[in-house]
């Protein structure tokens, strides 16, 4: 199991946005396994996937009833012998398991504190063992603060990314993560900062001391990926909908594209290499609708690459030319074929994005 941090000090970055819409891009496009652990007291995460609507909610807290839940992850904290599996929650997407949060947990702090028999960097720590070869990926949302439960999140964690928007209280709410990681690197020192990438993109400057500042403080750190500013956000936030889901539409959004493109680098094997080969222009997502040029195949598909491509998603791009408002396919008639298939079984959404390269002409 990976396991992968949102972190900034900064509230309102999209760290949220971002693990929810990467985790479900996991366990949806790419069937992986995945948990995702809610560290943060708004419980943001928790209510993405919630079944509860969102005026239920606002009608219950309104009316001052902002009752804690069973089994969340403040009791998995407090409790060491407690069993994991009674914290993690279904989602109502295959693959897709959550330990959730509530207002409590802004309260155990003191209470980790006082029990002294588990350091308290480590309470996470021995439940998170215990369920390592259950999942693929575990996926951390961290709270906008510098929180004992942040440090345990982080004392479990492979890779941490930084979602920043461009404006300076949040860059210094980077450079106050970057310190967090920093520490707690000296306990869990498999910790890397994986990247920094900016959020609620709008093509606005980016002072140029903050690009220097940020590959000062961490050489390298800045991924490619924008993630631009879209209603679609807001939107899955009232109607319980992961981006991915809340962009059903015949053309990928750039936004959907970029957490596509960020989801592929943190399972990519070698980050570097999948770097060099990125290109905005040329890297892009495809629904089928888009494509022009499939119809006229006629191959066999071998049951193999059917399976292959049913248990772990398109990987591999296709190429496309750019004709007009469609795209002529130049190579992966197969792949094609494989989706067509499986959306017309009912497998697939006719939605689903494509991985796609478009080729100079
Ligand atoms: N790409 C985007 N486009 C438009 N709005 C966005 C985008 N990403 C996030 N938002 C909005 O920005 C606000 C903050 O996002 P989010 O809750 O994900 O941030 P956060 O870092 O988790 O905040 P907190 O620190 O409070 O937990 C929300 O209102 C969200 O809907
Ligand atoms: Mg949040």
């Amino acid at each position: 199991m990976k396991t992968v941090a949102f972190v900034n000090i900064k509230g309102g970055v999209a760290k949220t946005a971002s693990v929810t819409s990467v985790a479900h891009i996991l366990a949806t496009q790419y069937n992986k396994r995945v948990l995702m652990i809610d560290l943060d007291p708004q419980a943001n995460t928790t209510a993405r996937f919630s079944n509860i609507n969102v005026y239920e909610r606002l009608e219950r807290k309104l009316h001052g009833d902002i009752r804690s839940i069973d089994n969340s992850i403040s009791d998995l904290l407090l409790n060491r012998n407690m069993d994991v599996h009674n914290c993690i929650r279904k989602t109502v997407y295959q693959n897709l398991d959550i330990i959730p949060s509530d207002l409590q947990l802004g309260d155990v702090q003191d209470r980790i504190k006082a029990d002294v028999t588990v350091p308290p960097q480590f309470r996470l720590k021995g439940h998170i063992k215990k369920i390592e070869s259950e999942y693929d990926y575990c996926i951390i949302d961290c709270a906008p603060s510098v929180s004992i439960a942040n440090v345990n999140g982080l004392a479990v964690c492979d890779e941490a990314y930084i979602p920043t928007t461009t404006d300076g209280d949040s860059l210094e709410g980077v450079a106050y993560a970057l310190d967090l990681i920093r520490t707690v690197k000296d306990y869990n020192d498999k910790l890397e900062i994986s990247g920094c990438f900016f959020t609620r993109w709008e093509n606005q400057g980016v002072p140029k001391m903050a690009y220097e500042l940020l590959e000062e403080m961490v050489p390298g750190v800045l991924l490619p990926f924008k993630m631009y500013k879209s209603k679609l956000i807001g939107e899955g936030s009232y109607l319980n909908l992961p981006l991915l889901i809340a962009d059903k539409k015949k053309t990928v959004s750039k936004l959907t594209t970029n957490y596509l493109h960020l989801t592929e680098f943190i399972m990519a094997d070698n980050k570097e290499e999948y770097l060099k080969q990125y290109d905005e222009e040329r890297n892009v997502y495809l629904t089928l609708e888009q494509i022009i040029g499939i119809e006229q195949i006629e191959s066999e598909v071998e049951q193999e690459l059917q399976e292959d491509i049913k248990k772990n998603g398109i990987c591999e791009p296709i190429t496309v030319v750019k004709q007009g408002k469609e795209y002529l396919l130049v190579d992966g008639k197969k792949r094609c074929k494989v989706q067509e298939k499986l959306i017309s079984d009912g497998i697939w959404d006719k939605y689903r994005p494509i991985p796609a390269k478009i080729a100079e002409r």
